[in-house]
């Protein structure tokens, strides 16, 4: 969740229908933790002044969302109020959170990789890497760790889905699932051409913060010693991945693979694209 999806979430609820200019300026600066001195200092305010606005905020979010909310939890607080279905709000005062997990699996008994998924939630959260692929062979665990990794991670995302490509489903297919789960009122209509639901869906990737999950990647790309070439008629999600690593956006693409997309390896370089590669264990016969 982004401060600016915080903020429409607020201003859904109160009844002026927007914070004023000083209320934004402590919600902003206090999501970044700044102490109300430091506010007030920055942008020139008297530190009463900045504190007793800050305060009455809280207070007036207290009341609208009937649990206890101060400068320390209202990030927390308002993340998790983000992504909970609420029973008692009409569904249109909200920024509404989506969660699709498809059919990924339950990773309840899910155990170690602390490591990589400290190194991984860093690259989504910290670094905003749009493009992160978890690359390695049959049964490491890419599947295991892309769900796992997608549960730690979702809190920062206004929605979330997660697909398998088991079944190879043409791009033209999968698209339309994408925007669905992602767009936060229906799209009635979409373009009928690849090209212009792939638009549709970078759209989306800008004016909302999204990640998608993409298992079993190497379905859609030839095997054998193309590596990382599609499969004829697979062509365009090799134009998704270039899409998704090139233009600017606040979201996140995660695939796993057994096989590097091409576009992945001639992307490297580029800072918000990232390759984690399992690597096996040595075999005991040497
Ligand atoms: N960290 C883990 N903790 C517990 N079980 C795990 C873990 N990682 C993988 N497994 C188990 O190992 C098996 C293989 O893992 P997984 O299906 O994630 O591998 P994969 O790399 O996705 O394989 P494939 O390439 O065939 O899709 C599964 O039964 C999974 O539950
Ligand atoms: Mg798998």
């Amino acid at each position: 969740m982004t401060v600016e999806e915080a903020i429409a979430l607020v201003e859904h609820v109160i009844e002026q229908g927007q914070l004023n200019k000083v209320q934004a300026l402590v919600l902003r600066e206090a999501w970044q933790g700044k102490s109300y001195l430091e506010i007030a200092v920055a942008a020139g305010y008297d530190p009463g002044y900045i504190k007793d606005t800050g305060s009455k905020l809280w207070q007036r979010l207290s009341e609208v969302y009937g649990v206890k909310i101060t400068k320390l939890n209202f990030q927390r607080v308002l993340k998790q109020i983000a992504y909970q279905t609420p029973a008692n709000l009409p569904a249109n005062q909200w920024v509404k959170p989506r969660a699709d997990w498809g059919e990924a699996i339950d990773v309840s008994t899910f155990y170690g990789r602390a490591q990589e998924l400290t190194m991984l939630q860093d690259w989504i959260v910290q670094d905003r890497c749009r493009l992160v692929t978890l690359l390695g062979m049959g049964g490491m665990g890419k599947t295991s760790l892309s769900v796992k990794l997608a549960e730690e991670v979702q809190s920062e995302f206004t929605s979330l889905i997660w697909r398998s490509l088991r079944d190879a489903p043409p791009i033209d297919e999968l698209l339309p699932t994408l925007i669905q789960a992602l767009s936060q009122q229906q799209d009635a209509e979409l373009p009928t051409s690849v090209g212009g639901k792939l638009s549709r869906l970078i759209e989306l990737l800008k004016q909302f913060r999204c990640l998608i999950v993409l298992d079993n990647f190497e379905t859609v790309l030839q095997s054998g010693k193309r590596a990382g070439i599609y499969r004829d008629g697979y062509e365009m999600y090799g134009e998704l991945l270039k899409r998704v690593g090139e233009i600017a956006h606040q979201s996140c693409l995660v695939l796993t693979s057994r096989e590097k997309p091409q576009e992945v390896g001639m992307m490297e370089e580029d800072q918000t694209i990232k390759l984690w590669e399992f690597t096996p264990h040595p075999s005991p016969l040497g």
